[in-house]
C-alpha cells in the first residue's frame, strides 16, 4: 500500500473533510489515535511515511456520519474519560452541571440515585467527587448498563447499578435523586441530525410526543422515594422552563432553582417536594 508523508496526508484529509462538512480536528484526533500519537507529537513529526489506506478506511465511519466519540470510543466528562459507543448517549457537557450541583448540595452520606444513568457518566462523577456518598444508577436499557459497568471499573468506582424502569427495581429513598432523562419531544426528535437519529439510542432521547412523559412520571413517583428535606436535581431541554414549571405545581413540587448552562439556557432545576 502507498505510503505518505504525515504532513501531507494530514492537509488532504482535513481539506477534504471540511468540503464534506466536518470538522478537521477531527483528523486530527481520529489520526492521533490510529497512529497512538498524542496531538503534539502529531505536529511535530509531520515527515514519517504513513499508510495512507489504512488511515482512509478509518476516517471513513466519520465520513459516513458516525461520531467522532464512537469511533474514538470515548468522550470526556468531569474531566475524566467515559467509555462510550452506540449503546449509550454521548455524555454533553451541559450536563456536568447537575454533578456540579449535586456535589454542592449533596449532605454528607447522603444517598443518591442518578435515573436513566446511560453510560454512568453523572453517577460515577458524583461519586468520584464525593466519596462519602452512596450512590446508585439506573437504567432501563441492560445494554446501556453494560457499558457503565465497564466504566465503573475502569474509574474506579464503587456505583451500584440496577436494571429499572425508573425506580421500579430500587427499594429505599433517596436524599438526592438526579437525572437526566430523554426530554426530546417525538416531532423533534425526527428532526434532529442524522449522526444523533442513526447513531444514539432512541430510548435515551425521546419518550414520546410531548417530550416531558418520562419527567412527569419521574415527579410522580420521587415523592415516595425523596428522604425528608430531599431534593431532585434533573436536566430539562431547550424551551421547556414553562412547561416543567408548571408540571413541579401540579405535582406539587417547589422550584429551588432553575440553573442556566453555560450558553444561558434554564437547563438544570432543583425541586423539593411540597410537604404531604
Ligand atoms: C438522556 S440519556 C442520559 C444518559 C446519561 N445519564 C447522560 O447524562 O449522558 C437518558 C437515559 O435514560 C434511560 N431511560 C429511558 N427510559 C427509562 C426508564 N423508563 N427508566 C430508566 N431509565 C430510562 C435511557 O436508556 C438513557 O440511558
Amino acid at each position: 500500500m502507498a505510503n505518505e508523508r504525515l504532513d501531507d496526508l494530514r492537509a488532504r484529509l482535513r481539506q477534504d473533510a471540511l468540503t464534506r462538512g466536518i470538522h478537521p480536528r477531527d483528523v486530527d484526533l481520529l489520526l492521533g489515535d490510529l497512529l497512538s500519537m498524542s496531538l503534539a507529537s502529531l505536529y511535530a513529526h509531520g515527515d514519517i511515511e504513513v499508510d495512507a489506506a489504512r488511515v482512509a478506511a478509518y476516517l471513513r465511519r466519520r465520513y459516513e456520519g458516525e461520531p467522532l466519540q464512537y469511533i474514538r470510543g470515548k468522550q470526556e466528562f468531569y474531566s475524566r474519560d467515559f467509555v462510550v459507543d452506540e449503546r449509550v448517549l454521548i455524555p454533553r457537557p451541559e450536563t456536568e452541571l447537575i454533578v456540579e450541583t449535586a456535589v454542592e448540595r449533596a449532605p454528607r452520606g447522603a444517598r443518591v440515585i442518578d435515573v436513566g444513568t446511560g453510560s454512568g457518566c453523572i453517577a460515577i462523577s458524583i461519586e468520584c467527587e464525593r466519596t462519602d456518598l452512596r450512590v446508585t444508577g439506573v437504567d432501563r436499557s441492560v445494554d446501556a448498563l453494560a457499558v457503565a459497568a465497564l466504566n465503573r471499573a475502569r474509574l474506579e468506582s464503587r456505583v451500584a447499578l440496577a436494571a429499572s424502569d425508573l425506580f421500579d427495581g430500587v427499594r429505599g429513598t433517596f436524599d438526592l435523586i438526579v437525572s437526566n432523562p430523554p426530554y426530546v419531544p417525538r416531532g423533534e426528535y425526527e428532526q434532529l441530525a442524522t449522526e444523533v437519529r442513526v447513531h444514539e439510542p432512541r430510548m435515551a432521547l425521546t419518550p414520546g410526543p410531548s417530550g416531558t412523559e418520562l419527567i412527569e412520571r419521574l415527579l410522580d413517583q420521587s415523592h415516595a422515594r425523596l428522604a425528608a428535606g430531599g431534593l431532585v436535581i434533573m436536566e430539562v431541554g431547550y424551551g421547556q422552563e414553562e412547561s416543567i414549571r408548571e408540571i413541579a405545581e401540579t405535582k406539587r413540587y417547589e422550584i429551588d432553582a432553575f440553573l442556566p448552562d453555560l450558553a444561558g439556557i434554564p437547563r438544570v432545576v432543583v425541586l423539593s417536594a411540597h410537604a404531604r
